[in-house]
């Protein structure tokens, strides 16, 4: 069946599908859809209103009447904790004319009161008071239908999605295979029902250049280790030795698979190594007892209750369209889109909430070193994502696809172990096979619709 023409632009006179941008069997993908100010409209509508989205973590609003803001594409929504404890996620958008319902970061309250007309929303998003409505309004305004907008929410071990996609699939048909990769990053350190703690409030900054960028990398870049060499020749991580991550003694000690893995129809990919065989602890914090204590039993738990599944290390990943995760730092970044060339990056960062001190300060430092706002890697990424967007706006350089084609033909199924399921394409070592995965779903949402994860016939 051809597929109807959402869209035509620029090269030719000849109106395309968006497809044809991502050819995923040669690895070529056009950089207009970086730039293009159509493209990224579309995007807005096709994607962002959508698609499940990640807004927050249940401890950033633990009591009732706590709230946060959130993003959903280019658009706020409150994520709030009613009297009753259930959690909703509002547009923070005023029924009336527009205005912002609630202008902090955070906080806790009943009641949103608009500061344009004094509409008055529950945290529940009902109007619960209008001014004037008897002597204006003469009671001909119905306040029950001009409640604030309220998405579909979901919370999955303490993360908080929502889409504004009320009939679509449910997150867990959305994430499909990738639950497992996803959960394993998510996953108490002793693989237990334990409780993460967001510290420090959520780290927001703005990078020029397109959202795409950092969903792209997160998803499955180790080619751009050469970026981070500075980071790599000095001892970094918490373990006192030579190298970047906390996991770099261990992985030395050990040699597993290095695994790519792109989920079949939903773009969402991981990162991780699987280790080849049982293997025993390996000392990373000598240094620090109590910390080298905490991670050590938690270590033997973990093995004992997820078994062979154990082996499986998370390092990163993407969910589709823009959260990216980082084990190494237990990270969560959203890449919000602020135009075709802006990208308003949200990070928190988690802690096992029971773990003693020195465990929360061992992991606070580190984060704030790796990816803080004066970190090391963030830096190195965020300066290649700027020059790679410029480069994709010059009317000579946008001529010239990117490449894409590494590793093409050397993706594995059913390897090397049944249980990452039968919808997982797996290829070992450095592939651009994460990318492409991503990119070609991204192409197949803006030219039909979402798809139903990788359970889609
Ligand atoms: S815009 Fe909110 S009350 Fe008028
Ligand atoms: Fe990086």
């Amino acid at each position: 069946m051809e597929k109807k023409t959402m869209h035509s632009c620029g090269h030719g006179n000849s109106p395309r599908h968006l497809g044809s941008s991502v050819d995923v069997e040669n690895g070529i993908v056009r950089r207009e859809i970086f730039t293009d100010r159509r493209i990224y409209d579309e995007e807005q509508e096709k994607i962002f209103s959508r698609s499940w989205l990640f807004v927050g973590h249940e401890n950033q609003i633990a009591s009732p009447g706590d709230y946060i803001l959130g993003r959903m594409g280019e658009e706020s929504v409150i994520v709030t904790r009613d009297e009753k404890g259930k959690i909703h996620v509002l547009l923070n958008n005023c029924r009336h004319r527009g205005m912002r319902v609630c202008r902090y970061d955070r906080g806790n309250t009943s009641f949103f009161s608009c500061p344009y007309h004094g509409w008055t929303f529950s945290n529940e998003g009902k109007l619960v008071k209008v001014p004037k409505l008897d002597s204006a309004y003469h009671k001909k305004l119905d306040p029950s239908k001009w409640g604030l907008v309220e998405a579909r929410a979901h919370v999955h071990r303490g993360t908080i999605w929502a889409t504004w996609n009320q009939d679509g699939p449910s997150f867990e048909e959305y994430m499909g295979s990738s639950l497992f990769f996803f959960d394993a990053f998510i996953g108490m350190y002793d693989g237990g029902e334990g409780e993460w703690e967001a510290f420090g409030g959520i780290i927001k900054w703005k990078i020029p250049c397109n959202w795409k960028f950092g969903a792209e990398n997160f998803s499955g870049d180790y080619y751009h280790n050469f970026s981070h060499s500075s980071a790599d020749r000095v001892s970094f991580s918490p373990s006192g030795q030579k190298g970047r991550h906390t996991y770099d003694p261990v992985t030395r000690a050990e040699a597993p698979y290095r695994l790519n893995i792109a989920v079949d129809k939903t773009g969402h990919t991981a990162l991780g190594q699987l280790f080849k065989g049982d293997h025993d602890y390996v000392p990373i914090y000598q240094e620090m007892p109590i910390v080298e204590e905490y991670f050590r039993q938690a270590f033997y738990k973990r093995r004992e209750k997820l078994k062979e599944k154990a082996r499986w290390f998370p390092h990163h990943g993407t969910i589709f369209p823009n959260l990216s995760y980082s084990r190494v730092t237990m990270s969560i970044a959203s890449w919000h889109p602020s135009g075709p060339n802006e990208t308003e990056v949200w990070r928190i960062f988690l802690v096992p909430k029971d773990a003693p001190t020195e465990v929360k300060d061992v992991m606070r430092h580190y984060a704030i070193r790796y990816q803080g706002p004066a970190g090391q890697t963030e830096q190195d990424d965020m300066e290649n994502w700027l020059y790679a967007h410029e480069g994709s706006r010059g009317s000579v350089a946008s001529r010239y696809p990117f490449n894409y084609e590494m590793g093409i033909g050397y993706e594995k199924r059913n390897w090397p172990v049944p249980w990452f399921g039968p919808n997982v394409q797996v290829t070992e070592g450095i592939t651009e096979q994460n990318q492409r995965s991503y990119f070609e779903h991204w192409a197949k949402v803006m030219d039909d619709g979402p798809g139903q994860g990788d359970d889609e016939k």
